[in-house]
């Protein structure tokens, strides 16, 4: 897997009244029609419960700029309060956290759950999206190879040198149309 760049996401809910999310590598499209999208959530972390009791997940796209915020989410220290107290964001669609700082995001409901090792995998139908046309350059894993990777190996996640924008696949999710 370390051969492998590709985006990474921030993924947030809310759950009890309180925003959560989390920084997260493990998603992809999985499905065109109907369009699906899976993201993997730690069952250690403090988002799992989140993720489990909530209908909706929001999943951004960030830009490479926003490193910062992306490692806001991703900080095992950092409490999820603390992380939205130190971005900008507004209740979007079924009342999802929306990060003001994403190039691109949506909305899914969770229409599968499904327990995969030491993370669940949630299946999501988008319900709405955002994807304006974007000349920036999405934030990729080898953007956090100096990062802690969290709940995942302790091995640098990307161990090669990141590729030319153009080597790399590009955030052409075929969700849009809704
Ligand atoms: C580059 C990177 C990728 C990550 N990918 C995932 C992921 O796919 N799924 C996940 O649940 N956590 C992932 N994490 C960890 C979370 O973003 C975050 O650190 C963790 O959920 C916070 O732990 P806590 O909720 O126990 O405080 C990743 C962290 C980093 C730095």
């Amino acid at each position: 897997m370390a051969m492998l760049d590709h985006p990474v996401f921030v993924v947030t809910t809310h759950d009890n009244g309180r925003p959560s999310g989390c920084l997260v590598s493990f998603a992809n499209q999985a499905s065109v029609d109907p369009p699906g999208f899976l993201v993997g959530i730690a069952r250690k972390s403090h988002g799992f419960e989140a993720a489990s009791r909530s209908q909706h997940l929001a999943v951004h796209v960030l830009p490479r700029q926003q490193r910062g915020i992306a490692e806001l989410f991703g900080d095992q220290t950092r409490s999820a309060s603390d992380s939205f107290d130190r971005c900008s964001w507004r209740a979007g669609p079924a009342g999802m956290p929306i990060l003001d700082a994403a190039i691109a995001w949506f909305v899914g409901r969770t229409v599968d759950r499904l327990p995969i090792g030491d993370h669940m995998a949630c299946l999501l139908a988008p319900v709405a999206t955002w994807a304006p046309e974007s000349s920036e350059e999405p934030l990729y894993l080898s953007d956090f190879d100096d990062a802690d990777p969290g709940h995942q190996t302790s091995q640098r996640l990307f161990d090669r040198a990141p590729a030319d924008a153009a080597r790399r696949y590009g955030v052409r999710f075929t969700l849009g149309g809704l």
